[in-house]
């Protein structure tokens, strides 16, 4: 049985798209059955970010109105062969039938190890579909004291019956020792428990396309997928070192 995690934000920007494509190849790597959904309706680009534009024809609506099935869908990445896509409508829903989704997300528990879904910035529709599926939350977060708060008021959005962690994203060696909070504090601050931290890494867009780029031994961003991950299928790795 699959678990289906959201990765949300209040604001937009703060990495949730990449995340999800990150944590995904990462997960794919260590033999994972994973399957990542746009629910970011309206503006998705995961299509962009797995470089399959051209091969995605049917979407998540599709397969809700029984159109087509999870598997006609779904589409693999052109190199991770087991990662899945399954992308957003173009245009944008006023609400998502509860069961349907419902149905849609137990089949897709019963054919993938991980679901991971991206989600709109804010809490509308996107971001309440989602959770109300989910097994866990990743809230994304820059370390800066405004995205906190907007992670705070996030965090505090989400139901309480669903394990959630915050990650910080783009950090910065320098911005980490100037920053007035420890990372514990920031844990208190928003409420959450931090799951990982992704370093700035000018090199991403590359990465999370090439797959030659992609490794764990790659000291930037995507070791940091890698660790996420591992931490995912409950191995213990410790946090990245910033100093
Ligand atoms: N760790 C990072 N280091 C550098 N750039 C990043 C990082 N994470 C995301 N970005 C960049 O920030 C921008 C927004 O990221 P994206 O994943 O689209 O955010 P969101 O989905 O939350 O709107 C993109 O240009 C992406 O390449
Ligand atoms: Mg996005």
């Amino acid at each position: 049985m699959g678990t289906v995690i959201s990765v949300v934000s209040g604001k937009g920007g703060t990495g949730k798209s990449s995340t999800v494509v990150g944590i995904g190849i990462a997960l794919s790597q260590l033999g994972k059955r994973v399957l990542c959904i746009d629910f970011d309706f309206g503006m998705r680009c995961l299509d962009l970010l797995f470089g399959c534009s051209d091969t995605v024809c049917m979407d998540c609506m599709d397969v809700m109105a029984g159109g087509c099935s999870l598997s006609q869908a779904a589409v693999v990445h052109p190199i991770h062969k087991s990662l899945f896509l399954l992308m957003a409508p173009v245009s944008i829903p006023s609400a998502l039938p509860v069961e349907k989704l419902n149905a849609l997300v137990s089949c897709a528990k019963a054919a993938y190890d991980y679901i991971l879904i991206d989600t709109s910035p804010g809490l509308g529709v996107s971001f309440q579909s989602a959770c109300a599926v989910s097994d866990g939350v990743f809230v994304m977060s820059h370390c800066t004291i405004p995205s906190l708060r907007c992670t705070q008021l996030t965090a505090n959005s989400l139901p309480h019956t669903i394990p959630a962690h915050i990650i910080l994203n783009g950090v910065k060696a320098k911005q980490l020792s100037h920053f007035p909070m420890t990372i514990d504090e920031v844990m208190d601050y928003v409420g959450l428990p931090l799951l990982g931290m992704i370093p700035n890494d000018v090199h991403l867009f590359q990465t999370t396309s090439d797959h030659f780029l992609f490794s764990p031994a790659h000291k930037g961003a995507c070791a940091a997928y890698s660790n996420i991950a591992r931490r995912l299928t409950g191995e213990a790795v410790p946090l990245m070192r910033f100093a």
